[in-house]
């Protein structure tokens, strides 16, 4: 079994490491997730994170638990428990539903990984090729290289027009109450060398008001089938007032997040946390002990509000999500990007002659 890395996962081919994300930025310490228990922790503290992360880590989980002589009994039962980890990425389930029955579990997971680090590669292609020289973009969350296995979502697309010497400026929204943007973007962006400004979420309206973003770019954890989607909490709001403002606004998703079982994003399962998250970060608290709070992970932008969807299969406007695009999509193979000379990924998910983490 060969070995396998990207910025938050890595096999030795023995045992599975994961970076924990609740300690950056501060500190890079790598966890042993090789059991199913304990990467279903790791999961829901959001210690691994990102909707392609959890499925590709969650079936690298399973795979070494395989490894190690789980029964057939043990293994299904694993498989279900990972599978409920987390509610709205269905990337988690899809990933899932493929090791349920696979012959060789960490040839599946290995397959996993590496079609996530090759779907990256189209998303990119793709996105990339919507960005002009010169634009302020806003994004939300962390969509990179620590929620993938490879370059990421929004920020993979973001990340490939800086390569491409595009002159962008990205504004990213610090993404309360568990600051994905604040402390998870802002680190890969910084690493990264991309020209970037931090925001609290609450000034999204006056960027874009002062004509300093020219497109919006997030991530999401489920497509329904007619192009609504889940996303951080805050993306909703993201889109009304990018919508108000006349700004192009779109999801960046692999085909991996696409649910056609859902018909539209009421259908979406929403994953409600811990009040205590509102209340306060980590041991801080600034509101008053058992103040009622509400925590929504996600919210759900209506294919109204997007002007299209980023895909590894290529780019598609609200119109055509509207008609049963993604349905149709499903049956069609994939095509890569729009450049057709891109480099191979190499398996790590860098490119390659980039510093390793
Ligand atoms: O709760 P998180 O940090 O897992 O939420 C992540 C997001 O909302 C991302 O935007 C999403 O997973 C898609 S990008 C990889």
């Amino acid at each position: 079994m060969n070995p396998f890395e990207s910025l938050g996962l890595k096999h030795d081919g023995r045992s599975l490491w994961v970076l924990d994300q609740t300690q950056l930025p501060d500190a890079e310490v790598w966890l042993d997730g090789s059991q199913p228990e304990v990467m279903i922790d790791l999961i829901k503290r959001l210690a691994v994170r990102g909707a392609p992360l959890i499925g590709v880590a969650a079936a690298a989980s399973l795979a070494t638990f395989a490894s190690r002589g789980a029964s057939a009994s043990d293994f299904a039962i694993a498989c279900a428990a990972l599978r409920a980890a987390r509610p709205t990425a269905v990337n988690l389930m899809w990933a899932m539903d493929r090791m349920k029955d696979a012959v060789e579990p960490m040839a599946e997971a290995y397959a996993i990984f590496t079609e996530d680090v090759r779907l990256c590669e189209d998303m990119a292609a793709h996105g990339a090729a919507l960005i002009q020289d010169g634009e302020g973009l806003l994004t939300h969350c962390n969509t990179g290289g620590l929620a993938t296995a490879g370059i990421g979502t929004a920020l993979g697309v973001i990340r490939r027009a800086h390569e491409q010497g595009k002159h962008i400026h990205v504004y990213a929204d610090e993404t309360r109450p568990l600051l994905q943007g604040g402390r998870l973007t802002a680190w890969e962006l910084t690493r990264l060398g991309i020209p970037a400004t931090l925001i609290t979420d609450s000034m999204a309206a006056l960027l874009l008001r002062d004509g300093r973003v020219q497109r919006v770019l997030v991530g999401s954890d489920r497509v329904a089938a007619n192009g609504d989607f889940a996303n951080k909490v805050g993306t909703y709001g993201l889109a009304v007032q990018a919508r108000f403002h006349g700004v192009p606004f779109h999801p960046v998703a692999p085909f991996s997040t696409v649910d056609l079982a859902c018909p539209n994003g009421a259908a979406i399962p929403i994953e409600e946390r811990d009040q205590a998250e509102v209340r306060g970060y980590g041991a801080l608290r600034w509101a008053p002990v058992g103040v009622p709070a509400w925590n929504p992970s996600f919210d759900v932008t209506p294919v109204e509000l997007v002007t299209s969807l980023v895909l590894d299969r290529g780019v598609f406007s609200a119109e055509e999500l509207k008609v049963g695009t993604l349905a149709r999509l499903s049956t069609a193979p994939p095509v890569h990007g729009p450049m057709g000379s891109l480099p191979p990924p190499d398996f790590l998910g860098h490119q390659i002659g980039e510093e390793s983490p």
